[in-house]
């Protein structure tokens, strides 16, 4: 997301049990559990680790990264409605720290994470990639220590171009798993590969 959009946080959010629904946009659904499930295992999260998480969304993510109870659980987040829900979330759990804003604002920071969670949303799927293929290098030059990792996803089974030129700039290491949604209740976005999606990790 544009970090100069003010519609976006101004839009209302609307919980279900199945979704969350940010002015005319699914932003978040239930049935990408399995995709979330397998990015955190690829993180292969333990008690040692600092991690950074980009949208809480539903904190579907958010909950699964605490089952690991990593040292540290930061979590960057733009829009109100979704912070209260995450500040209500954050009640009785160590070590988590919600911060009001989009990624970008994170530019110019110094903390250090071992672990990234990357689960933006942007309605201008034109911005995507750009915005995607940005963090991946603003996350290898000034968010993450040697050795962490970075968790992403791709919605169709496999690795664009642009992607792999940038991924191969900036980490050592790509691991990917292939994971299967079945999508419900929306306009399919996996419409082309048939719920088939993958996991990416990057190693710094
Ligand atoms: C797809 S949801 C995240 C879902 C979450 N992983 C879960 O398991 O429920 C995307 C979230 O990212 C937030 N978001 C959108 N643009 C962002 C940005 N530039 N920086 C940080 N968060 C952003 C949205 O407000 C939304 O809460």
């Amino acid at each position: 997301m544009d970090p100069r959009r003010t519609d976006y946080l101004e839009a209302e959010a609307l919980y279900s049990e199945q979704s969350l629904r940010i002015g005319e946009s699914y932003v978040m659904h239930e049935w990408e559990r399995p995709l979330i499930r397998r990015m955190v295992d690829d993180l292969a999260l333990t008690h040692k680790d600092e991690v950074l998480e980009v949208g809480f969304g539903m904190g579907i993510s958010a909950t699964m990264i605490q089952q690991a109870l990593p040292a540290r659980h930061t979590i960057v987040e733009p829009h109100p409605t979704v912070l209260q829900r995450a500040r209500e979330w954050k009640s009785g759990r160590l070590g988590v720290q919600l911060v009001p804003g989009y990624w970008q604002s994170l530019e110019g920071t110094h903390k250090r994470f071992s672990a990234i969670f990357f689960d933006p949303f942007s309605d201008d799927m034109g911005s995507v990639i750009e915005e995607n293929l940005g963090f991946i290098k603003f996350a290898s030059q000034s968010l993450l220590n040697d050795g962490g990792r970075l968790a992403m996803f791709c919605i169709h089974p496999w690795l664009d171009e642009q992607y792999q030129q940038h991924i191969f700039r900036f980490y050592r290491r790509v691991e990917i798993s292939p994971v299967h949604v079945k999508v419900r209740e929306t306009e399919d976005p996996t419409l082309q590969s048939e719920g088939r999606m993958i996991s990416v990790i990057l190693h710094k």
